[in-house]
């Protein structure tokens, strides 16, 4: 019990990679708070994990609105009791090239990715600073967060802009005990990636096939996907490490796609 009766935010946990570190979080011990903006889905999560014997709510929060963010949270602190863990995970992807890019789209991405980050951190902190027993953040970041590919201009951007935002929270955190650290994984299954396998390849012009072989897992050093395990295991290490001297990092889980 690694996470025993630690209270858990994770955003976009009603799918993918959020998903799994709420049942894994939940097996642990954690109370976790399924933060979503599709309820239906964040609804069912929950009721899943306790069904199976864990504690956990909903909430419908789109990361990117102030208010719902604000209220989510607020209500989710006053019913489990504080928080002690955020991890700030929801994210899309938009596959475009940027000469053809729309500029709602860009901003459409980034807003999800970093003003959600910004605004959930933001309230989290304000409850952390004021508990007294620390906490941790962990931003769900991608090898996109130190790596380039083609059609991916505002994902690459936002992910590497969490890094920076995860070490300023390194630093202003560390007098409340409060760490930020970053999660960097490779292609992972989850309906993100599925999605964008015909996109890709339609706009590079080859089979789905290859776009697996040739693109995603090429410079991998098995040819294998990440797994939402191997994402959730690295989440459950950082939540659960027990002191300040792993914080403002950023660990890459991706098979040695890239290596730092
Ligand atoms: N799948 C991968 O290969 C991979 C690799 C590296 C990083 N990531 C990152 O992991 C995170 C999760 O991705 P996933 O693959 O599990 O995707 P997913 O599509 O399975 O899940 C994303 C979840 O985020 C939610 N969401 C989207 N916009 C939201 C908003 N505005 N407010 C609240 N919730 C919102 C969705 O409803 C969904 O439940 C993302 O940040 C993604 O960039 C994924």
């Amino acid at each position: 019990m690694r996470m025993k009766d630690k209270v858990a935010i994770i955003t976009g946990a009603a799918s993918g990679i959020g998903k799994d570190i709420a049942f894994v979080y939940a097996k642990e011990g954690a109370k976790v708070v399924i933060a979503d903006l599709n309820h239906d889905s964040a609804n069912l999560t929950a009721k899943e994990i306790q069904s199976s014997g864990g504690q956990a709510m909903a909430i419908a929060v789109d990361v990117t609105n102030e208010k719902q963010v604000d209220d989510g949270i607020a209500k989710a602190v006053d019913q489990f009791g504080g928080v002690d863990v955020l991890i700030s995970n929801a994210g899309i992807q938009i596959i475009e090239s940027v000469d053809k890019l729309s500029f709602d789209n860009w901003k459409k991405l980034l807003a999800i990715h970093l003003d959600g980050a910004f605004l959930t951190t933001r309230a989290c902190l304000r409850y952390m600073y004021k508990q007294g027993r620390g906490g941790s953040i962990i931003y769900m970041g991608s090898v996109h967060s130190k790596e380039a590919s083609v059609l991916k201009g505002p994902y690459v951007t936002a992910k590497h802009g969490l890094i920076g935002l995860c070490k300023v929270v390194a630093k202003e955190g560390a007098q409340y005990g409060v760490r930020a650290n970053v999660i960097c994984p490779g292609f992972v299954r989850t309906p993100l990636v599925e999605k964008q396998i015909p996109e890709q390849a339609k706009s590079l012009g080859i089979s789905e096939a290859d776009v697996i072989k040739k693109v995603m897992l090429k410079d991998t050093v098995d040819g294998e996907f990440t797994t939402v395990d191997d994402v959730a295991n690295t989440a459950l290490f950082l939540a659960s490490f027990g002191s300040n001297a792993l914080t403002g990092q950023s660990i890459v889980v991706s098979h040695g796609w890239f290596m730092q």
